[in-house]
This record gives C-alpha cells, sequence and structure tokens, in this order.
C-alpha cells in the first residue's frame, strides 16, 4: 500500500496510475477507521471489478474547516497507525495523508458553497460545516482525480449535497453511496462512538430503535407528524438522550414534506453528553 503525504506526491502517483490504465475511487474519511469506513473500500472495490479493475486510494484528513468554533476537532479521534493497518487488511492500494498546511494555503479566498442543501437540518445546527466540506472534497477530487468516489448513506445530507455539488459543478465523478454499517445492537457505526461513555453507549441505541418505528409507521401510511411524534415519544423514554432534531423529508433532494407520496429520509441529531449522533433510515410509503 503506497503511503502519499503530499499533494505534489498524489498528483504525480495519479499521473502513474493513468499511464498504467484503470480506474481510480477515492475514498474520503477523517480517520480513526471503523469496519463502516471498510465497507467504502470494499464497495470501492467492487466498483473496479465491475469497471475492469484499478486503485482504491483513501484519504485520511481531519478537516479543520468543517468544525465549528465549539466543537470537537481538537478531541477528533486520531489513529493514524492503527487506520493503516486497517486499510492494509482490507485492500486498499494508496491512502493520501495530507497535512493542513498541504489543503489550506495562505491567502486563500475561495470556497465551495452548496447554497441551500447546505444550510438546512444539519447546516442549520453547523453553520459552516457543509461549506467546509463542500471546499474539502472539491479539493481531494482535483488533486486525486478519481473516477467515483464513495460516501456513507449515514451522512445523508452530506451524500446529498454532493451529489448536487457534483451535478452542479459538472466535476466527472461518480458517486457510490454506501449503506450504513450497525453494531448488532442496532447502533450505527460512527468515529464518535469511541468518545460515548459507558452508560451513553448503552442508551444510544435508542436511536435506531426510533428509526424502526418510524419507517414502519410511513410504511402503513402514516404522515409526518404523527411519525416524529411516535419518533419523538421514544427517544424521550431514554433519560440520556438529548434530541437535536427529528426531520423527515423527501429522500431525494430533501425537501418538506407533509404526507409522504414517494420515499422519505427520517434524519435524527442526538447527543448524548458531549457527543452529537446522527443517524437516517429511508422509508417507502
Ligand atoms: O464524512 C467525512 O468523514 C467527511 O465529512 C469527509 C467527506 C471526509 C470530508 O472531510
Amino acid at each position: 500500500m503506497q503511503i502519499i503525504r503530499s499533494t505534489p506526491d498524489m498528483r504525480a502517483i495519479r499521473q502513474d496510475w493513468r499511464q498504467a490504465g484503470g480506474k481510480v475511487v477515492l475514498v474520503p474519511t477523517m480517520g480513526a477507521l471503523h469496519d463502516g469506513h471498510l465497507s467504502l473500500v470494499a464497495r470501492a472495490r467492487d466498483w473496479l471489478d465491475e469497471q475492469g479493475g484499478g486503485r482504491v486510494v483513501t484519504s485520511i484528513f481531519v478537516n479543520p474547516t468543517q468544525f465549528g468554533p465549539n466543537e470537537d476537532l481538537d478531541r477528533y479521534p486520531r489513529d493514524e497507525a492503527g487506520d493503516l493497518a486497517k486499510l492494509r487488511g482490507a485492500g486498499c492500494d494508496a491512502v493520501f495523508l495530507p497535512q493542513v498546511s498541504d489543503i489550506y494555503r495562505p491567502g486563500a479566498q475561495t470556497h465551495v458553497e452548496v447554497a441551500g442543501l447546505g444550510r438546512i437540518l444539519m447546516g442549520r445546527l453547523r453553520p459552516g460545516h457543509f461549506r467546509g466540506v463542500a471546499t474539502v472534497v472539491t479539493k481531494l477530487f482535483n488533486i486525486a482525480q478519481p473516477d467515483a468516489a464513495a460516501f456513507g448513506e449515514k451522512d445523508y445530507q452530506q451524500l446529498t449535497l454532493i451529489r448536487r455539488m457534483v451535478a452542479d459543478l459538472d466535476i466527472p465523478v461518480t458517486i457510490l453511496p454506501v449503506p450504513t454499517r450497525r453494531e448488532a445492537d442496532g447502533l450505527a457505526m460512527s468515529s464518535r462512538n469511541q468518545r460515548l461513555t459507558p452508560e451513553d453507549r448503552a442508551a444510544a441505541p435508542v436511536l435506531a430503535r426510533a428509526l424502526d418505528r418510524g419507517e414502519a409507521l410511513i410504511a402503513d401510511g402514516a404522515g409526518v407528524a404523527q411519525a416524529r411524534r411516535a419518533i419523538r415519544d421514544i427517544l424521550r423514554a431514554e433519560p440520556r438522550a438529548e434530541i437535536r432534531s427529528i426531520d423527515i423529508r423527501d429522500a431525494e433532494d430533501l425537501s418538506r414534506v407533509t404526507v409522504p407520496a414517494r420515499p422519505v429520509v427520517i434524519l435524527l441529531a442526538v447527543r448524548f453528553g458531549d457527543v452529537l449522533l446522527i443517524d437516517q433510515r429511508v422509508a417507502h410509503p
């Protein structure tokens, strides 16, 4: 597995790969890898097999511009040696580990903002977050020049926003959505789970139970308000869960819905102590 630590090296290696032939899939991450990330690598590998072969490159970069001033940038888990071992085991071909100074150079004045999707839902809870995401993903696409890139469905708004950005800016990268991996008790895998206290970890599967109920109600023809109430009641019954948002939106463009006529996505953001967990489920009426 090649370890690439600078933008010029990434560009040079990409050029070599182009000459050697085959496609490239980028798996953008912020490290602290778990099985959910490894399923992104597996999806990338499957796509390459369908396309006649190529290389998977995973980027590990804790992107400062997507963290707000009171957010957990400093406490974000970092484990380079562990991450590299996992990626080797998963059959990743290369890892790109740029420095902050490599990605954000002094004097930079340009950023990418998906104006509508970036300001609603989590964008209201975390102002500037999606601008940071859209900017860094665009930069990673420009540096690694992948044919495709894999993103988890767990960060559903991020996935929707990146699809919109790629379409709006004619970026020639195929977006590969990857289903959420879950622990045995239903908790969605996330690097943030490491920071939960044992008591909060035991309580956190309430998100999956609330999503199960919401999905079942929508499937039975319930309206958004009724499904939302049922989800809220389940979450409120767990004293360790602090509800930040419960939204049920159109699964395609995240627009508001009252009576679902086509698939919707249930989006939850719930705090346990100082850890904000998100989860989602697509529900079919
Ligand atoms: O989903 C993430 O881990 C990050 O938001 C991403 C896409 C790697 C951009 O920093």
